[in-house]
């Protein structure tokens, strides 16, 4: 693992970074079997969308302080915080958009990681210094990687693509005062137990955890999430928002989702998950060439023999599997290969497609 110094942009920064940009849902295509983006299912639960289908009478209003007061309680309840401490987000991508608010004078972010908050960064011109963990290492994190000079660390916990969950000693490790950690726990809730979560941990100087609903409740459309930090880095944060940044129904959503029983639910989904994370993994690392890597959140990162990654998606995509590739994600190639954790009906097509694709192709 190591700290990466990296170069001036080679041309205009929107064309340098726009990899950083690049997301699975554009590889998800109309009518291909959709292992790119990690959301669960294809809409959120019945008694979601009534909540949400509940608030459309009452769009003629901007959204209220009282309602994104009630959604921040929830969110404290739920976390065991004070309402102070909860910043509700349009998604979590909205908090990673704000970061240069914070007026960092060197971030160091983990990858291969989420690329959205280095986009920001980069974007607002903050020095950023990429911190790589080795796939020969498990893609662990070595706190001492990291550039004592950086006054804002940033890294996904579990981390996408990797899907490592990084032990929460670890991760505390890096907090120090005059420094913001964000821990990106956009699949926090997809861990059985929430193991390694720092979402109700006030006592971390500079902590800020950034949670989303879009995964397990299948909300990517209605962008909601929330910061969890000090009041102080909350308000930092928030400075550049326009008003009303989040609408009625996400506000709603985020009561919905932190209740007892909305926990409840997402942890047995959880732990559904993590069965067929195991089973298929076991079926894809049957199919000769393909590697997969150790991780435990709800998507498998695979290593393809190399050379092939690109053909062998292009395959998949032609046998109506949409993947997503690595390629973009710092510290990878185009020989790795990210898949949704899907029910065992869906990844069996994904196997016979992949292990089609790898026919006579050596390991
Ligand atoms: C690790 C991670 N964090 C955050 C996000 C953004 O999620 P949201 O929909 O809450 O903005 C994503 C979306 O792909 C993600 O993969």
């Amino acid at each position: 693992m190591a700290a990466v110094p990296d170069g001036p942009p080679r041309g205009p920064d929107h064309d340098h970074w726009a990899p950083l940009r690049h997301h699975g849902d554009v590889e998800a295509e109309p009518g291909l079997l959709d292992f790119a983006v990690n959301v669960q299912g294809d809409a959120p639960p019945r008694w979601l969308r009534e909540r949400l289908a509940a608030t459309l009478d009452g769009l003629a209003r901007y959204p209220s302080v009282t309602h994104d007061a009630a959604a921040r309680d929830a969110v404290a309840a739920r976390h065991g915080r004070r309402s102070d401490e909860v910043l509700v987000l349009a998604g979590s991508a909205e908090g990673f958009a704000l970061l240069p608010a914070l007026r960092p004078r060197l971030a160091a972010v983990l990858h291969p990681g989420f690329t959205e908050p280095e986009a920001a960064l980069r974007t607002a011109g903050v020095p950023v210094a990429r911190v790589l963990t080795d796939e020969d290492d498990g893609h662990r994190l070595h706190p001492s990687a990291v550039p004592d000079a950086a006054d804002l660390v940033v890294l996904g916990n579990p981390t996408n693509p990797t899907g490592v969950l990084h032990p929460a000693d670890a991760v505390t490790a890096l907090a120090r005062p005059g420094r913001v950690l964000l821990v990106d726990e956009a699949f926090a809730d997809a861990v059985p137990g929430e193991s390694a979560s720092l979402a109700g941990a006030s006592d971390l100087p500079g902590l800020l955890v950034v949670r989303s609903l879009t995964k397990t409740w299948a909300l990517a459309g209605l962008r909601a999430g929330y910061a969890l930090g000090a009041p102080d880095l909350l308000a930092r944060l928030a400075g550049p928002r326009p008003p009303w940044p989040v609408s009625t129904p996400a506000l709603e959503a985020v009561i919905a989702c932190s209740s007892p029983a909305a926990v409840a639910e997402a942890m047995q989904a959880a732990e559904r998950l993590a069965v067929l994370r195991a089973e298929q993994a076991a079926a894809l690392a049957a199919v000769p060439g393909v590697t997969v890597l150790p991780g435990r959140a709800p998507y498998l990162l695979l290593r393809l023999p190399t050379g092939h990654g690109n053909r062998v998606r292009a395959a998949l995509r032609a046998s109506g599997v949409a993947v997503r590739r690595g390629d973009t994600f710092p510290g990878l190639g185009p020989d790795h290969i990210r898949v949704a954790v899907r029910p065992a009906a869906q990844s069996a097509r994904l196997v016979e497609a992949l292990a089609g694709a790898l026919v006579g192709v050596a390991a």
